[in-house]
């Protein structure tokens, strides 16, 4: 059998997780897949074809043809995209296609990091690390907001944290899978922590179990 290794990274919108997930898996070369991606390129299918995203027949359609090599991060970034995600991501039946993916990917030596809001609790609940990545929802909106602007646009705080706010309840608050830490999982609050006192911490996590490995 091969053995694969799994670090799994849930957390809020903004948290920072992200960036932490490609750290990671750079550093302990490992395959990287941002699942909120997937949801994202279902989202992006119905808006394509001007379909209703509470179409779930047409959204299950869209999630059995997520290709896992071919996310397009530039075309799926979009805030509404994000936002729509959210809404195509309650639905059992979609998420159930898009996790069954996400595991074989995961399962893919020599394993991956993976990132979003259910990894630790529902598509890799064996996982060798479990990091809750989370940060205050003002920070985050800070931290959107100055990256808007670091590229030129402009936006307003308060509609950027009330959106926040909206997609945390949507995520925290649906029947299937919400976003919550998994038991196991080691909490990493980034709301005072630069991106590389985070990724030092979870450096401290991982390093750790992977001694007691090599002891055992
Ligand atoms: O992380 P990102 O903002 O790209 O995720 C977009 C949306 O996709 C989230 O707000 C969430 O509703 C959904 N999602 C999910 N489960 C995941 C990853 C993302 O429900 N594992």
């Amino acid at each position: 059998m091969t053995s694969t290794f799994t670090i799994a990274i849930d957390g809020p919108a903004g948290a920072g997780k992200g960036t932490l997930a490609r750290r990671l898996a750079d550093h302990y070369r490992l395959n990287l897949l941002d699942t909120g991606l997937t949801y994202r390129a279902v989202a992006y299918a119905l808006i394509q074809h001007a379909l209703p995203l509470d179409n779930v027949s047409a959204a299950e359609t869209a999630a059995r043809q997520v290709d896992l090599a071919k996310l397009d991060r530039a075309v799926l970034s979009a805030h509404s995209v994000g936002e729509a995600a959210s809404k195509i991501a309650v639905y059992p039946t979609v998420r159930r296609i898009l996790v069954e993916k996400q595991r074989e990917f995961a399962k893919t030596p020599p394993g991956a990091v993976l990132d979003g809001r259910d990894i630790g609790t529902v598509v890799c609940p064996d996982a060798d690390i479990k990091l809750y990545v989370t940060a205050s929802a003002d920070v985050r909106a800070k931290r959107r907001l100055a990256e808007i602007e670091s590229i030129g646009g402009t936006a307003n705080f308060t509609e950027i944290l009330a959106d926040i706010v909206r997609r945390d309840e949507r995520d925290m608050g649906r029947a299937d899978s919400p976003l919550k830490p998994a038991a196991d999982a080691h909490l990493l609050d980034t709301s005072e922590m630069a991106i590389e006192a985070a990724f030092l911490a979870a450096m401290a996590v991982i390093d750790d179990v992977l001694a007691k490995r090599n002891k055992a």
